[in-house]
């Protein structure tokens, strides 16, 4: 069996994010997850996508991170909560791309104060749209600013394990609809 190709979508581009920090964590603990996936990550702010004005239904021209996303199997998408919702390079990266995304499987890992989740719950309607099953365990990181050190972000062991069983969610979705959309190829 092949590995389970996992990609973790950061969403802040702002001078100063703390947003990387937490994408480094998601990805470390993807991959030492049990399941073994190959893990890339995708940064909003240095990733190629077309114009704006390019965007057209679904997707557009063909930006520098569609065969990544393309070849995705699941995605964690780590977003802060920004006016109870999600930054706005987080819908620009989604909506740039269509067929990429479609009957795969995603999670959530949110911060802000209070942990983000309503990011993460207007993000659920969005990726239903495109096809794409969210797990119904998501992590919320509650004020993560406070943990960090020189290595990086470093929260308790709680939360680690939050993280554990929200992975564990996605990769058996992720798998799960990888043989579906061999075997049984969905026909509208
Ligand atoms: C434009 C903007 C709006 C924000 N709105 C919220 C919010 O609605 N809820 C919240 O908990 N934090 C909010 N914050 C605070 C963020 O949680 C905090 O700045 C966090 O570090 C942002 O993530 P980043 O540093 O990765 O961009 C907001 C921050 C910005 C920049």
């Amino acid at each position: 069996m092949t590995a389970t190709n996992i990609v973790i979508i950061g969403a802040s581009v702002r001078d100063g994010r703390v947003g990387h920090r937490i994408v480094e964590w998601a990805a470390d603990r993807a991959r030492a997850h049990p399941g073994r996936p190959t893990v890339e990550v995708i940064d909003p702010a240095s990733c190629a996508l077309p114009a704006e004005s390019s965007l057209e239904p679904g997707g557009g021209p063909r930006s520098g991170v569609a065969d990544l996303i393309d070849r995705a199997d699941g995605f964690v998408l780590v977003t802060p909560e920004y006016n109870h919702s999600y930054p706005a390079a987080l819908k620009r990266l989604i909506d740039a791309h269509y067929t990429e995304w479609m009957f795969k499987a995603a999670t959530v890992v949110s911060y802000g104060v209070q942990g983000g989740l309503l990011a993460t719950e207007h993000l659920r309607g969005v990726l239903a749209e495109l096809h794409v099953v969210t797990t119904r365990r998501v992590v919320g990181l509650r004020c993560p600013w406070e943990d960090l050190d020189d290595t990086g972000y470093r929260p308790d062991d709680r939360t680690g394990r939050a993280a554990d069983a929200a992975l564990h969610e996605l990769l058996w979705w992720a798998d799960t609809l990888h043989d579906a959309r061999r075997d049984r190829p969905f026909v509208a």
